[in-house]
């Protein structure tokens, strides 16, 4: 037992698992001097094609950017709808924006969290041009009838894998159902090069136009000119981004990635001290766990995501979070829903009770801390620590 643990030290909402293997490669990089893209980023791109068994993976400086470059290379227009699940991160949304199109905005299953082929239906459009599926927490969406109901209609399908490396469902890895998918390598993502990520693709048009358009849209191997096999020559085909990866990035990716499996088991350790440390505890008619994996699924364990049971509690989930504060335990919320923020409500009209299940499921969500250097007694102190609060209240309430 660490003394953090012991004597309740403050336990982070995350710290990052980086080792002597990440030092020395990043070490590596200074000393070859070669900082930008260059052959980490190539073999960064290599081993995650390896990993998840696809065709092509080109990284980028985040997953924004891969999911812009993913909709943009589908030739997402002003006159396009694209279909976001409103439980996400800023990105999903803003990208659609980024080429004028409209986000149209779906609930989610109350369970997982993500959007289901039932909950898409309703805001089919006759010019949605794109469905985006978010695997919440690391849990892989169930893809198989949100593709049929994208290919009956000739609608592409573009997965945000930002919190599902590694994660499958029945032998096929998240970001590889769809027609694109997109990681991010963000700080507290389960692969981390601090900010990063990628756009991997079966479709070799997708991954030639992203490739050329990460990187002001000059011809292929632009990154190449300042070395000596390289070019002075280019030529700008289109009005590209500046969105292309250091190989000071892709050098912590590369150990990153081959530690992914090492890593998850031990978030999955973490998340299985949870769940039986809260049954111990006597508390599941106060709050939900997240499901278990069941067969067939490899669970990232990006998120420990648990959900309060309001009507028996006397306090809400701010205080919650404060009162946990207030005993040195970080947490987190995910996600606020796209429809209920300011920009989404003044541009198109939505109100809490358009998208009933991310609304509820977000009033009562917290995420816990979960990360391999998370010791069983650290995760104990939070499940005492969430006991006392909550027992408390109860009594308050009845
Ligand atoms: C679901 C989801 N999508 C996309 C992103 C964006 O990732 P990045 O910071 O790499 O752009 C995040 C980041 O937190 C996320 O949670």
């Amino acid at each position: 037992m660490t003394r953090a643990a012991e004597v309740g030290a403050a336990i982070p909402f995350h710290v990052p698992d980086l080792g002597a293997d990440e030092r020395q490669a990043v070490l590596e990089v200074l000393e070859s001097g070669w900082l930008t893209t260059g052959p980490r980023v190539a073999e960064l791109e290599a081993a995650m094609q390896e990993a998840l068994g696809i065709g092509h993976a080109v990284a980028v400086n985040s997953a924004t950017a891969a999911l812009h470059l993913a909709l943009e290379a589908m030739g997402i227009g002003p006159d396009d709808e694209v279909i976001v699940p409103t439980y996400t991160f800023a990105s999903s949304g803003e990208v659609v924006r980024y080429l004028g199109a409209r986000p149209r905005l779906a609930d989610v299953d109350a369970r997982t969290l993500n959007v289901t082929a039932a909950t898409i239906e309703p805001h089919l459009r006759p010019n949605t041009r794109a469905i985006q599926v978010v695997h919440i927490g690391g849990w892989t969406a169930d893809m198989a009838p949100i593709l049929a109901l994208a290919a009956e209609r000739g609608i592409r399908v573009v997965e945000d894998a930002a919190h599902a490396i590694p994660a499958s469902r029945d032998g096929r890895h998240a970001a590889t159902f769809g027609d694109a998918g997109a990681l991010s390598f963000y700080a507290t993502k389960t692969v981390t090069t601090g900010e990063g990520g990628m756009l991997v693709t079966d479709d070799a048009a997708i991954a030639e136009r992203a490739r050329s358009m990460r990187l002001h849209g000059i011809s292929r191997d632009a990154w190449k000119r300042y070395t000596a096999e390289g070019s002075w020559f280019y030529e700008i085909e289109d009005v590209g981004f500046k969105y292309n990866l250091t190989d000071l990035a892709a050098a912590l990716g590369i150990v990153q990635l081959r530690r992914a499996e090492e890593t998850r088991l031990a978030r999955e350790a973490v998340a299985g001290r949870y769940h039986a440390a809260f049954a111990d505890a006597d508390l599941l008619d106060l709050l939900d766990l997240p499901d278990w994996p069941t067969p067939g699924m490899v669970h990232a364990w990006h998120l420990y995501p648990i959900r309060l049971r309001l009507e028996r509690l006397a306090v809400d989930r701010a205080q919650v979070i404060e009162e946990l504060k207030a005993r040195g335990i970080g947490t987190s919320v995910h996600f606020i829903p796209l429809h209920l923020h300011p920009y989404y409500r003044r541009t198109y009209g939505y109100k809490p009770t358009d998208l009933p299940v991310a609304t509820r499921e977000y009033e009562r969500e917290i995420s816990l801390p979960i990360y391999p250097s998370l010791e069983p007694a650290a995760v104990d102190r939070i499940v005492e620590a969430l006991a006392g609060i909550l027992r408390s209240s109860r009594a308050a309430a009845s």
